[in-house]
C-alpha cells in the first residue's frame, strides 16, 4: 500500500470488481477511457485473474484515507526493463470524489512508485485532447506533451485527438 495524505493506493482485488464496473459502465467516466464497452463483472472477474500474475503491469485501487472508500482506478502497464519506462493510466470512477485532490495525490503515489520503487526513468501517458484537468494535473509534477495523436480513436461517430505526456525522473517534482 502507498499512503499519500488523503488518498492511498493498493493492488486491486476481486472485491474491488464490482466498483470498477460500474465506473467504467458510467457514460461521463467512460468517456474519459479507450476501453470496450459494456464491460461485465464475470469479464472484469477473468481480466484481473490474468493481470495479477503479469509482470509487465501492475493494477492499483485508489481510496480515500477518510473512509477507506475505493474511488478510482491507476496502474502501469507496458513496463519496459530493457529501455526503464512504464505507460501510466488514472482515473477517479466516484464522481462524488471530483475535485477533492485525489488524483493528483494519485498521480505522484503512483510516480513515487514508478521512480522509488522501479527505479524506472521514464514515465508517460496518454491523455485526450479535452481533458484540460488531467494535463493540468500532470504537468504540476512535471509531465510535458510530447507529442499529439490527431484523429487517432473513433469514438461515438467522430476521430479524437490523443496527447502523449511524459516525465524523466530527473524532471519530478513531488
Ligand atoms: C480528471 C480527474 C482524474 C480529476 O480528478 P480529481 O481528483 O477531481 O482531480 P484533483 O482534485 O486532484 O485536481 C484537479 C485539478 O485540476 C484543476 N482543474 C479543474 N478543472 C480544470 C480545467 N477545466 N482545466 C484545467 N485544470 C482544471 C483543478 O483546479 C485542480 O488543480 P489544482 O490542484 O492545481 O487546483 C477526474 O475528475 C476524472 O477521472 N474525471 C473523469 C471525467 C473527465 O476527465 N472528464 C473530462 C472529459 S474528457
Amino acid at each position: 500500500m502507498l499512503r499519500g495524505e488523503n488518498t492511498y493506493i493498493r493492488l486491486m482485488e476481486e472485491s474491488d470488481v464490482q466498483h470498477k464496473v460500474d465506473w467504467f459502465n458510467d457514460e461521463e467516466v467512460r468517456k474519459t477511457l479507450n476501453v470496450e464497452f459494456p464491460i461485465s463483472v464475470v469479464g472484469t472477474k477473468k481480466w484481473l485473474h490474468n493481470v495479477t500474475t503479469n509482470s509487465l503491469r501492475k493494477d492499483f485501487i485508489i481510496c480515500s484515507s477518510e473512509d477507506d472508500e475505493p474511488i478510482g482506478y491507476c496502474g502501469l502497464v507496458n513496463i519496459d526493463l530493457k529501455n526503464s519506462k512504464a505507460e501510466s493510466y488514472l482515473g477517479i470512477g466516484n464522481k462524488k470524489y471530483w475535485g477533492q485532490g485525489h488524483a493528483s495525490e494519485a498521480r505522484r503515489l503512483i510516480l513515487d512508485y514508478a521512480f522509488n520503487e522501479l527505479s524506472l526513468n521514464k514515465v508517460y501517458s496518454f491523455v485526450w485532447a479535452e481533458n484540460e484537468t488531467m494535463q493540468h494535473i500532470n504537468k504540476k509534477v512535471g509531465f510535458i506533451i510530447e507529442g499529439r495523436l490527431r484523429d487517432d480513436v473513433y469514438y461515438q461517430g467522430e476521430y479524437r485527438e490523443k496527447v502523449l505526456m511524459g516525465i524523466l525522473r530527473s524532471e519530478y517534482r513531488r
